[in-house]
């Protein structure tokens, strides 16, 4: 139950990618017919990144994932759109905080983070507010869906204010985009970004959409791949893999909802039978539907508890995977509730999970921890 940090490859992408790797050798900047031949392949994987966002196909990049997406998007905003100022949250993902500190390093831009409430969410008036009364060139980089939380932001009322104060707006759709639906030609982004991993594709790969009216340069410098935006040989089954994997998670985008929002929803519901005392971050009935992130009332079980479902064959997380390694904990608890004495599971569910999963976690959870209702 940590689909949040990655998922499996589908079996349909690995013959994709299969395919790709034993078919198709050619350099997709050769001029000869295999070149020729990979070059088509991956203009069909960007036609549909591209459509499945409602966007034209000029305006989508092959990148390493979603943390390359990222750093592209906020610091050649700086570098090439004159961006003075970055508005963001102390919730957002590291890829996007650890870029910040460095802009804020290394090109003095003025970085500032919204408040947010209880429950993750920005404060848009505070936004309003901001984007209201400084003449700066401003960029917006708020997430769609929280990773540890689930907080799902109104991407339409932030791109309406970015917009109406001619700020640009990044959003982070990593756990979205293939959940979601998200239609650039109708909310206006300038960027948005996405990694293959999290939806049933490969690793190391993903794309930024970025708006045809910023014109950034490449971050990678070298040859003209990705027409001058990223140079290097592309990654041809990563690339295919990727496009085929958000095809097929699209198609199945509403069945897979209401499954997975019903495993999720019966976990909450019998942790909440069996358990006193739990806490809940984010706000589960309006974030995203995969993710429930819960703690425990503090004991030494508790303390041990993710290391303790591990043993039992439980894989969750405490903070996003990005930080671990160890259990560092959560920069996104730390800023909503500030409370360490409790350690937070994040549980995320995909349609690889099942009914008998949740009951064998509640289960396992009754064994290791001491006082819970039924006990
Ligand atoms: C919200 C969010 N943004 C960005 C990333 C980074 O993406 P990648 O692993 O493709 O670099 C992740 C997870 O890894 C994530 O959950």
């Amino acid at each position: 139950m940590d689909y949040a940090a990655t998922t499996p490859v589908d079996p349909a992408v690995i013959a994709t990618m299969t395919e790709a790797l034993q078919r198709y050798p050619g350099n997709p900047s050769s001029i000869h017919a295999e070149g020729r031949e990979a070059r088509a392949l991956i203009e069909q994987a960007r036609k549909t990144v591209a459509g499945a966002i409602g966007a034209s196909i000029g305006e989508v990049f092959f990148t390493s994932g979603g943390t390359e997406s990222t750093n592209m998007a906020l610091k050649n905003a700086v570098r090439d759109l004159n961006v003075q100022r970055i508005i963001s949250s102390p919730l957002e993902h590291h890829c996007v905080l650890h870029c910040l500190d460095t802009l804020q390093r290394t090109e003095g831009t003025e970085v500032l983070y919204l408040q947010v409430d209880g429950k993750g969410q920005p404060d848009l008036e505070e936004l309003d507010v901001l984007l209201k009364e400084d003449g700066k060139k401003t960029l917006v980089s708020l997430m769609h869906a929280n990773n540890e939380i689930g907080t799902l932001l109104d991407l339409d009322a932030v791109a309406a204010l970015c917009r109406e104060q001619g700020a640009l707006f990044h959003s982070d759709t990593v756990q979205t985009v293939s959940t979601y639906e998200l239609d650039v030609s109708r909310t206006p982004i300038s960027f948005l970004t996405g990694s293959a991993h999290k939806f049933f594709g490969p690793k190391g790969v993903g794309f930024i959409y970025v708006n045809g009216d910023n014109l950034i340069g490449p971050y990678i410098d070298g040859g003209a791949q990705e027409r001058n935006m990223r140079a290097g040989t592309e990654n041809l089954p990563g690339i295919l893999g990727m496009a085929k994997a958000l095809e097929l998670a699209l198609a199945r985008k509403d069945e897979r909802e209401v499954y997975v929002r019903g495993l999720r929803d019966a976990l909450w519901q019998r942790l909440r039978e069996s358990f006193d005392d739990l806490q809940v971050y984010g706000d589960p009935g309006r974030g995203h539907y995969k993710l429930l992130n819960v703690s425990f009332p503090p004991s030494p079980q508790a303390d041990l508890l993710l290391m303790n479902l591990d043993i039992a064959g439980i894989s969750v997380s405490g903070g996003s995977a990005c930080s671990s390694g160890a259990d560092a904990g959560s920069h996104v608890l730390d800023a909503l509730v500030g409370d360490p004495g409790r350690k937070a599971i994040r549980f995320s569910l995909s349609h690889l999970n099942t009914m008998d999963e949740v009951e064998q976690v509640v289960n396992t959870l009754k064994e290791i921890l001491p006082a819970s209702v039924e006990a």
